[in-house]
């Protein structure tokens, strides 16, 4: 019999695997740490700390940006990873559902779908979508999909839906003004909400420092 632990090993063994030819910002290590991240604010918020480490670990399983703006497709294909397991139906249907529904999707308003194991998720995954990391994986996206470090002509889009969302092509550092920024104060969690402050701090004095120097 497969403790909790034996299916939490398991799946970062094959999402090793799985990611390991991933450039743009969803590798392993991605996943890890939005475990992390989650475990850490589970000890604060409670919640299902199984449920929140798998969802955590599979929530970028196949992102719907590269299956043709698909929303479903990470529910698909968390049910199919977790059909290797002896797990309850209704702890199945809850991690995929927290896949289904956590990705930001370019509009800036909260997702009122989700349970608190789902919140934890999202503002884990969220957390290393700013700050230093953030900021690292902004770019790595940027150069892993043709798109440019800063254009002064190219002017962001606040206001996007879904669809203009995932067809834009536009710099990382516009990226900023589209989703980076807005993050914190869509956070769910209150300790997650403390956690985004200083992270966010962090991108406004980077962003400050890199207009200092185009303009040097
Ligand atoms: P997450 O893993 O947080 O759900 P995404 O799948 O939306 O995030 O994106 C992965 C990483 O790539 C994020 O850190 C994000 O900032 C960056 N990224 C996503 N879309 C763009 C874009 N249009 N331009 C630049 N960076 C992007
Ligand atoms: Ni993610």
């Amino acid at each position: 019999m497969q403790t909790k632990k034996d299916i939490v090993n398991e799946t970062i063994n094959y999402l090793k695997t799985k990611f390991s030819d991933e450039f743009s910002g969803h590798d392993i290590w991605h996943l890890l740490r939005v475990r992390n991240n989650a475990i850490k604010i589970q000890k604060h918020e409670g919640g299902d700390l199984f449920i929140i480490e798998l969802a955590s670990l599979l929530h970028d399983i196949a992102d719907a940006k590269f299956y043709n703006g698909d929303i479903s497709i990470g529910a698909v294909k968390t049910l199919e990873w977790l059909s290797n397991f002896d797990l309850d139906n209704n702890k199945k249907e809850h991690i995929a559902d927290i896949v289904k529904n956590i990705s930001f999707k370019g509009e800036a308003k909260k997702n009122n779908n989700l349970t608190l194991e789902g919140m934890i998720v999202q503002d884990a995954d969220r957390l290393d979508a700013i700050g230093a990391i953030g900021i690292a994986r902004v770019f790595a996206y940027s150069g892993a999909t043709g798109r440019l470090i800063y254009d002064p002509d190219q002017k962001p889009i606040t206001n996007h839906t879904t669809e203009t969302y995932y067809k834009n092509n536009n710099t990382a550092i516009n990226h900023f003004y589209e989703k980076l920024l807005l993050l914190k104060n869509l956070m769910n969690t209150n300790y997650g909400k403390i956690l985004a402050e200083e992270r966010h701090n962090f991108m406004v004095t980077f962003l400050n420092r890199f207009y200092t120097e185009v303009e040097e």
